[in-house]
């Protein structure tokens, strides 16, 4: 059944096309707007704008679902690993045994960087942001493998799994730059997360090998920042990549917009946030009660989302894992008490009941990340190795669209009409 949207405009009154998706989801295709009324469609920050079609994560905020290509989160983090599940976001499906040995032993053929790359990272100063090291090494990528510049459908596996397996050698390599430590080179004996570790950990006569339940938390946190649709750093990705810029480089964009504390970098802030209430600094009736006070610019970190209209399924999964892994590890964080305290007052309160403000992925995961030694300035950096798959997929999929148009959207001027240039003598 065809189904049509009507706008009438003044004497204008066209029928607009309503497309529904796999889920029922419905919305009006403004294509032919301008071309049939002159009128553009107005929506700063987009949360009213379908950017795409796409085949890859489902999310349905009100539920609180999150599917990848099909599949329920839930049921991923049970059963599945991070690697199968970066497969699955790029490729489709999921892998066969074959393909899952065969993405395993390429991804340790690209785990080792080019020892010109050393130099790179010398350059860059002790205290850098690992962030900022991360997004430029990943650009510096393209300078070693120019050939991803004109990349064919072909040379596309190898450029991916290149991509997911240097990220990982590439932060670890952010971390030791950043404490004056020597470059640990990734062990071809190792699977995907325990080489990471063992790359931040090791010393060069010490080699470290994580703890199981260590490798097991970190491998879930990884999986559920795989993927999340359209957000900030996704749509980035595809944005950047709908010039047609490289793989590399489009996803060095996605780093730099998953940084921003509203977005990826918020993990952080809520390590900061829960830091400052057990310092003394605040209480946690306190913080909520900043957090309500619009004059005082203070958002509760790791609360809210832009979909999410209930519980981040997420945040649900990584609460428990928070809880078994302190338990599993003897760590008696105060911090994880002290998030439950603010989520249990939050979710009492009208304020953030109203505007249905529930925890998000980031709330939970920096107590978890802190409980297994990851540095603080490195949280974002772990979200941003998780997401390297959604990234990839979605640039993939931006680039394989038919007709795959450059985005560019419209604006609404309303800055000052003609004028008339004026002498510097006369001003
Ligand atoms: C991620 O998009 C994704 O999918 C992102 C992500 C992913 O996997 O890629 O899920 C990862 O980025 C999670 C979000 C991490 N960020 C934070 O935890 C920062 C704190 N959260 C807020 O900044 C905010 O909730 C956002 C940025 C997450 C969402 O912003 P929106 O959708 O623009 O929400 P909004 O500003 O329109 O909020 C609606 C109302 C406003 O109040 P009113 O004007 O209606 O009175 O809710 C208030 C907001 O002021 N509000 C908050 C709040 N979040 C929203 N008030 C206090 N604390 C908060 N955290």
């Amino acid at each position: 059944m065809t189904r049509s949207a009507t706008l009438t405009y003044g004497d204008k009154r066209i029928e607009l096309p309503v497309i529904e998706g796999s889920e029922g989801e419905l919305a009006v295709d403004v294509t032919q707007l301008r071309a049939q009324t002159g009128l553009i469609t107005l929506d700063p920050g987009y949360g009213n704008t379908g950017a795409c079609l796409s085949t890859i994560t489902y999310i349905d905020g009100e539920k609180g679902i999150l599917r990848y290509r099909g599949i329920p989160i839930e049921e991923l983090a049970e059963r599945s690993s991070f690697i199968e599940t970066a497969w699955l976001l790029i490729f489709g499906k999921l892998p066969t045994q074959a393909q899952l040995d065969h993405f395993s032993a390429r991804l340790t053929a690209h785990a080792p960087l080019h020892e010109s790359f050393k130099h790179h990272f010398e350059g860059f100063p002790v205290n850098a942001p690992p962030m900022a090291m991360l997004s430029a090494m990943i650009n510096t990528l393209c300078c070693f493998y120019p050939e991803v510049q004109d990349m064919t459908e072909e040379d596309f596996f190898e450029e991916a799994t290149r991509l997911v397996s240097k990220v990982r050698t590439i932060a670890a390599y952010t971390y030791r730059r950043s404490l004056g430590l020597p470059f640990i080179y990734p062990d071809p004996k190792l699977r995907y997360v325990t080489n990471f570790l063992h790359m931040m950990f090791s010393m060069p006569f010490d080699q470290h090998i994580a703890s199981r339940e260590v490798v097991e938390a970190l491998n879930l946190i990884l999986l559920l920042h795989a993927d999340h649709e359209q957000n900030c750093s996704t749509s980035t990705v595809r944005v950047v990549g709908s010039s047609r810029a490289n793989l590399f480089s489009s996803c060095a964009a996605g780093v730099c917009a998953l940084w921003g504390p509203l977005h990826g970098g918020a993990n952080v802030a809520v390590l900061d946030m829960l830091e400052a209430i057990h310092k003394g600094g605040l209480s946690a009736e306190h913080t909520l009660e900043m957090a309500k006070d619009k004059k005082s610019g203070f958002k509760l970190m790791g609360f809210g989302h832009r979909v999410y209209k209930n519980f981040d399924p997420r945040a649900v999964i990584l609460k428990k894992s928070a809880d078994k892994v302190l338990g599993q590890l003897g760590v008696n964080d105060p911090l994880l008490d002290i998030a439950r305290r603010l989520e249990e007052l939050a979710l009492k309160d009208s304020y953030f009941v109203e505007r249905k403000l529930y925890p998000n992925v980031d709330f939970y995961s920096g107590i978890l990340m802190r409980a297994m030694g990851i540095p603080t300035n490195m949280f974002t950096v772990i979200f941003a190795i998780g997401r390297m798959p959604g990234w990839i997929a979605h640039w993939k999929e931006q680039h394989d669209s038919e007709g795959g148009r450059i985005a560019r959207p419209r604006q609404i001027y309303t800055g000052p009409t003609t004028s008339a240039y004026v002498p510097v003598s006369e001003r």
